[in-house]
């Protein structure tokens, strides 16, 4: 049907794409998962509401790990895995969008990825869903061992000469912002997801409970709505995490809370961001969705080495919830699709990235 829609382009309709053929059709789907490694991925294999694996779609581009961009028999659903870090999220999802196969004006991105978690914020086995997402990595640092002294960290923005200043130069992809309201409604639809939880999870919660700060970190898995840091180095550290949670807070201006962790979301919306730029995408059909599968930071006493070498006895609960979760989202997003999805979901906040390059002016910029 979304075949020939009358809102298609001539130039993602060029005359020897007009007759349609198993192999050259236009693939609008309603909804795109976006996973970042196989784990995670298979979550999403052999359900019984749609096989995701009916079409494996090559375009160039793809990741010589994850080749394939696997959808469902009828196209409405798919699934991309992008390889982990920022290179490999960036370079796939640009291959994606830029692929004359899909047609992804209308498309609902579902970034579903485990995280390590902020225990003053979230926990283990808990579903996160950010509207900022920030980029840590962008900045200079000095060896902790040959930091001047006044330093509380070795990080501090670029051209600053001490931690805790706005950046001189910014790069683009530092901060990106999604609709506060989307991430409302997919929230609310995760809810009615039954979040699984296992006695090793409840007893490493139990080691933060004696700090009060980690009350969060020491609670049930729950949906939480808070943000998300993207950095290619998976740190450990209770002095990594608060200096970062610092980079947070100077870059949006305290409007972020620096709760989950990961390796790709700013490189996926910096990817997503170019392709709304050419009308590809729809900036506001975008969540950005990730489970605790560890903490990033260690308990009161602990160390941050112990922390990082200890089994990571979150992972299988943590990829379960994220794919119980982003079922119920998904699910919600077909279910209603003629009624609200496919006109889209109004944003009432800034979208976009740290340069207003979408429009309008990024409330979380310093005047
Ligand atoms: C798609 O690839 C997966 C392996 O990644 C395989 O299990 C599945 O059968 C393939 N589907 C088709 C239709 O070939
Ligand atoms: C974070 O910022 C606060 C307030 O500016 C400062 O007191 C603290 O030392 C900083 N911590 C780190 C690790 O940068």
């Amino acid at each position: 049907m979304y075949w020939f829609s009358s809102l298609l382009p001539s130039l993602l309709l060029p005359n020897t794409l007009s007759i349609p053929t198993p192999d050259t059709q236009i693939i609008a789907p309603r909804v795109f998962i976006v996973n970042f490694f196989a784990s995670e991925a298979r979550a999403w294999h052999n359900l019984p509401q749609f096989d995701i694996l009916a079409q494996n779609i090559s375009i160039p581009g793809l990741s010589p790990l994850f080749p394939h961009i696997h959808c469902a028999h009828d196209g409405l659903i798919c699934q991309a895995i992008t390889g982990q870090g920022e290179i490999n999220a960036a370079s796939t999802i640009s291959a994606l969008v830029t692929s004359p196969r899909f047609d992804l004006r209308s498309t609902y991105f579902l970034l579903a990825g485990i995280a390590g978690v902020n225990p003053k914020l979230a926990t283990v086995g808990s579903v996160t869903f950010a509207r900022f997402a920030v980029q840590p990595g962008l900045q200079h640092e000095i060896d902790a061992r040959e930091k001047p002294a006044n330093f509380p960290s070795g990080y501090f923005g670029f051209g600053t000469t001490v931690p805790g200043q706005y950046p001189v130069w910014i790069d683009g992809t530092e901060v990106f912002e999604v609709n506060d309201a989307l991430r409302h409604v997919a929230a609310d639809l995760a809810r009615s997801a039954t979040l699984q939880d296992t006695q090793e999870c409840k007893d490493l919660r139990a080691t933060y409970a004696p700090a009060p700060i980690y009350a969060a970190g020491a609670a049930p898995p729950s949906i939480v709505l808070c943000d998300t840091l993207t950095s290619d180095t998976f740190w450990s550290g209770v002095l990594l995490a608060e200096a970062f949670e610092n980079t947070t807070r100077v870059l949006t201006s305290r409007k972020a809370s620096a709760c989950s962790t990961q390796q790709e979301d700013n490189a996926v919306l910096g990817a997503l961001l170019r392709g709304a730029l050419a009308n590809l995408v729809d900036f506001s059909r975008i969540i950005v969705m990730r489970s605790g599968s560890d903490f990033d930071r260690q308990p009161l006493g602990g160390s941050a080495a112990d922390t990082l070498f200890a089994p990571m006895v979150a992972h299988d609960v943590s990829i379960l919830n994220l794919r119980n979760a982003g079922l119920e989202v998904a699910k919600g997003i077909m279910a209603g699709w003629s009624a609200t999805f496919e006109r889209g979901i109004e944003p009432t906040n800034y979208i976009g990235d740290i340069l207003g390059s979408l429009g309008g002016k990024p409330d979380f910029v310093p005047a």
